[in-house]
């Protein structure tokens, strides 16, 4: 079954509730829209060595990808302080370039903006346009 955009933004905003966040304050939720219906989520996960936090994006696209799926429409990320959602926390260049590895340039991010599930729209292509890539590898 098609996974709506209210439904992906839902289960973001939901993600974020357990975020573990005690350093930043910031707390991060994302859900990934897989095509073969499923939503994987996650949220940002914070280590007193600050170098080893991991974000919401990733925990959510490497949940999915360790369940073997490989192929994704949208991700949406909800991200914001105490007061609740901020004005929209697009994701960080590590996890552009990560979701570049398994997501077409088309793959939409919807950046959330309010807690009523407001949203802004990116294609991947966008926001990591000459991402690196496996054909750069070649000799
Ligand atoms: N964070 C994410 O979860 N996703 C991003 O794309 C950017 C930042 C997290 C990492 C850290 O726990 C907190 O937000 C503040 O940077």
């Amino acid at each position: 079954m098609k996974i709506t955009d209210e439904q992906l933004i839902s289960a973001a905003i939901s993600a974020r509730e357990t975020a573990y966040a005690p350093y930043s304050g910031f707390r991060v939720g994302a859900a990934i829209a897989c095509s073969d219906g499923e939503i994987y989520t996650g949220c940002n996960v914070e280590n007193s060595a600050y170098g080893e936090c991991m974000c919401a994006e990733r925990v959510a696209l490497f949940g999915a990808v360790s369940h073997g799926t490989r192929s994704f429409s949208a991700i949406a990320v909800a991200g914001g302080g105490d007061a609740g959602i901020s004005g929209g926390s697009p994701p960080c260049g590590a996890c552009r370039q990560v979701m570049s590895e398994f997501c077409k340039d088309g793959l939409r991010i919807l950046v959330v903006t309010s807690n009523d599930g407001d949203c802004r729209e990116y294609a991947l292509g966008e926001l990591l346009p000459e991402a690196f890539s496996a054909s750069d590898l070649q000799a």
